[in-house]
């Protein structure tokens, strides 16, 4: 049967799904695979987003919200809608303008936008490009020399925060990725050649435009930047297994800045993210893509806020797909949310007019369910607006 959703324009994709759809028949399936994909049987992955199903909000009305204001303050820094584009790698494989793309549609809508250490992007111009704030994504490499030089990099462009990277000590089982025989820069096979074929518009962009390349890294990194290499290749071979508390309160303490770790998934985590000073933690599980059978970031939340909430910024990453998982994770107790597959499939769909559709159609869930909740401000939700099943 012919999905009708494949022929969707961008302005008729009104939500995730949409744009996944658009995204698959977009993109060569190592590429579609690559985003998509997630680790082993993929029930983290599933998890992260059927967390939110469990439990159900509770409205109240009568509430006069005519006037409503969707901000949040995250690690000092006010964001005009309550979700984030999470830091994502490898952006322009999906769009042509990749990160440009994405950072201009954060800005349009004052939200926050992050970078990947394995970004494509380079952070000076990213700085250069926009003014709403701005996270980097710090993966901790064995070469100590790039690690000080991209601390360097995020100062140097006036970085508004760093999110260390603590869930990817190894890479993950990715099977898809094995299957498809995903590498970057993308590899030519048998397999993928007939997907690339089948795609022209996408293979001709990527031949054609800009040079791929990861510029955080090339001064340092050849491997991952001209040698095509798997995504859990690059993370088990390049990345300092050895990184413990030690080293994560040594790049906060030379930073400076805000600092936050991505990926704490347990209480004991949380705790000990206050001791070394960090600002905020992401709660995540790298969308599903590391650890399977980890628990989500939503069922985790309350234990994590409970223990921590009143000293530390709790941002709930990951599975968000509609607005009412926002409130819902806010109602909890989350300062903010954020997430990469919700922003990634509209990149691929349609470059920087995609991203902003799809922030677009999240932020008018989100004001649209903050009227139906009876909330004028997200401070007034609380788990008084829940009930878990
Ligand atoms: C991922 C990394 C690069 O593929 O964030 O999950």
């Amino acid at each position: 049967m012919i999905d009708l959703k494949l022929f969707k324009s961008v302005a008729d994709s009104r939500n995730t799904n949409d744009f996944r759809a658009f995204a698959k028949a977009k993109l060569p399936s190592p590429i579609f695979h690559y985003i998509d994909g997630a680790a082993d049987d993929e029930v983290t992955y599933r998890r992260n987003t059927s967390a939110y199903e469990q439990c159900d909000l509770i409205p109240n009305v009568l509430a006069g919200v005519q006037e409503i204001d969707t901000s949040v303050e995250v690690m000092g820094m006010k964001i005009d809608i309550p979700i984030f584009c999470s830091p994502t790698a490898l952006q322009r494989l999906f769009h042509y303008d990749g990160e440009r793309a994405v950072a201009k549609a954060a800005e349009k809508y004052g939200t926050m936008f992050g970078v990947s250490s394995l970004g494509t992007v380079s952070l000076k111009e990213i700085g250069e490009t926009i003014s709403t704030p701005k996270m980097f994504q710090f993966y901790y490499h064995k070469d100590k020399a790039l690690n000080d030089a991209m601390i360097e990099m995020c100062k140097e462009a006036n970085f508004d925060a760093i999110a260390l990277t603590v869930d990817t000590i190894t890479g993950g089982n990715r099977e898809r990725d094995l299957w498809t025989g995903f590498t970057t820069p993308p590899k030519l096979t048998w397999k993928s050649l007939i997907s690339f074929a089948l795609h022209p518009s996408w293979s001709l962009n990527y031949l054609l435009r800009e040079k791929f390349s990861l510029p955080q890294l090339e001064q340092h990194v050849q491997k991952g930047t001209n040698i095509a290499v798997s995504i859990g290749d690059y993370f088990s071979t390049m990345l300092d297994q050895s990184m413990d508390w030690k080293d994560a309160a040594e790049i906060n303490q030379k930073w400076g800045k805000k600092f936050c770790l991505k990926g704490v998934m347990s209480v004991d985590d949380a705790k000990r993210a206050v001791d070394i000073g960090a600002h905020a933690i992401m709660v995540s599980n790298h969308g599903g893509r590391q650890l399977d059978g980890c628990i989500s970031p939503f069922d985790q939340l309350a234990d994590i806020v409970d223990a921590v909430g009143d000293q530390i910024d709790v941002i709930c990453d990951g599975g968000i797909r509609r607005g009412t998982h926002v409130l819902k994770a806010l109602s909890v107790g989350a300062k903010a949310c954020s997430g990469g597959r919700w922003y990634l499939y509209a990149l691929a769909a349609g470059g920087q007019p995609g991203v902003e559709k799809a922030i677009s159609n999240m932020k008018n869930e989100i004001e649209r369910d903050m009227k139906l909740m009876g909330v004028t401000k997200l401070d007034q939700l609380s788990r008084n607006n829940l009930k878990f099943r």
